[in-house]
């Protein structure tokens, strides 16, 4: 068996962070999210991995590169376009060739991982098998209609959903969906949808089976749902001291700090993550916070957030909260007069003030 991971698409609901990088590769707990997927696909007992890549191709390269590393064996397979799921997996024909495979969304996290699922499928054998999760939201997914336990209908979105079970970003495949995914057209929104696909599948009497989880999982497409997969992944992080603590420093709950990284006059109340080489300097830092490497949080106080790689947060008088900061930013309080804000910001970004 192999599995395929889609790492392409355009990521519009991250951006700014996704102007410049991969959805895939913002970082939950300081590991991107694609490294979750590719761990749980080993851990099923799957090392030949393709992956899907568009325009950020290189990031992902760069991240992962041939997977050994992980443990695992990577092909990387381009697609143009993100013309769609379904679009990927033709794109993939040559890789998969005749296996039964994985179908992994590379923004999507499932704390449990997918071995029991992937055995489910290995000794069933049916020609597909679909997860599906009880969600608030299903307007914002493939929704299923079941009668009993067989899916009769599926539809991508739909604005008046017939249940709230999604479709999760798993999916599990015989070399049967390339039928399926040549048969069908280009949905309103113009991509070949994975779910039309399963559907056709469903009407041409093939064996799709579905099961529904009940562990936490999440589609990070969004803020929310980012800082939502930091906090679930945090909670059962194992707290481990690799930095120097000096002054007067307190250290409350699961915390985690790297290599290199300095706490002077600080309290940190986990959980909590810092990466390597950070200088946490009369701060506070508190619960599901994950800051990344070469960061500095001076003066300022900080929680339940993401900050990426070489950011500066410094003598801000209002803690900062439910924030995701990118790349090489810098937040200060200054006291230069006039008091005003100034800001150089992307494209995209959002700011809320008091
Ligand atoms: O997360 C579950 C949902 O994922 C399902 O409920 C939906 O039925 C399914 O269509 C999908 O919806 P999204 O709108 O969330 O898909 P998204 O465009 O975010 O793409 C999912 C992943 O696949 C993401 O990592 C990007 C990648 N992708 C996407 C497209 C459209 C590709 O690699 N190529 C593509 O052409």
């Amino acid at each position: 068996m192999k599995a395929l991971i889609l790492s392409g698409g355009k990521g519009t609901r991250l951006r700014p962070i996704t102007h410049t990088s991969a959805k895939q590769l913002v970082p939950v707990a300081n590991k991107p999210i694609l490294f979750y997927g590719i761990e749980g696909i080993r851990d099923a007992g799957i090392t030949d991995i393709g992956i899907v890549v568009g325009d950020t191709h290189q990031e992902i390269r760069d991240a992962v590169g041939d997977g050994s590393r992980l443990g695992v064996k990577v092909t990387y397979i381009r697609q143009e376009q993100p013309l769609g799921l379904a679009h990927a997996v033709l794109v993939s024909e040559d890789y998969l060739k005749d296996s039964s495979f994985v179908m992994f969304l590379g923004d999507n996290l499932i704390r449990d991982g997918i071995t029991p699922l992937v055995d489910e499928f290995r000794q069933g054998k049916p020609t597909s098998q679909i997860l599906l999760a009880h969600v608030k939201n299903p307007q914002d997914f493939g929704v299923a209609e079941l009668d009993g336990e067989r899916v009769v209908r599926l539809e991508e979105k739909p604005a008046h959903p017939k249940s709230d079970l999604a479709l999760v970003g798993v999916y599990m495949f015989d070399k049967t969906i390339f039928e399926a995914v040549k048969a069908i057209q280009p949905s309103k929104r113009g991509e070949l949808e994975i779910t039309d696909a399963i559907q056709y599948l469903i009407d041409k009497k093939f064996d799709v089976r579905s099961h529904v989880i009940t562990g936490w999982w999440k589609d990070t497409g969004k803020l929310e749902d980012m800082l939502e997969a930091n906090r679930i992944v945090l909670e059962n992080i194992a707290p481990l001291n690799e930095g120097k603590l000096l002054g007067d420093c307190r250290l409350e709950g699961r915390v985690v700090i790297g290599k290199g990284t300095v706490v002077e006059n600080s309290t940190l109340r986990g959980p909590l993550i810092l990466g390597e080489r950070c200088v946490i300097r009369d701060a506070y830092v508190g619960p599901f916070t994950a800051i990344s490497n070469d960061c500095v949080i001076q003066g300022s106080e900080l929680e339940h957030s993401i900050v990426l790689e070489r950011s500066r947060i410094e003598n801000l008088e209002v803690r900062v909260e439910g924030s995701l900061v990118g790349r090489d930013v810098v937040l200060r309080h200054t006291d230069a007069r006039p008091r005003s804000y100034r800001f150089m910001i992307g494209d995209s970004s959002s700011v809320d003030l008091v």
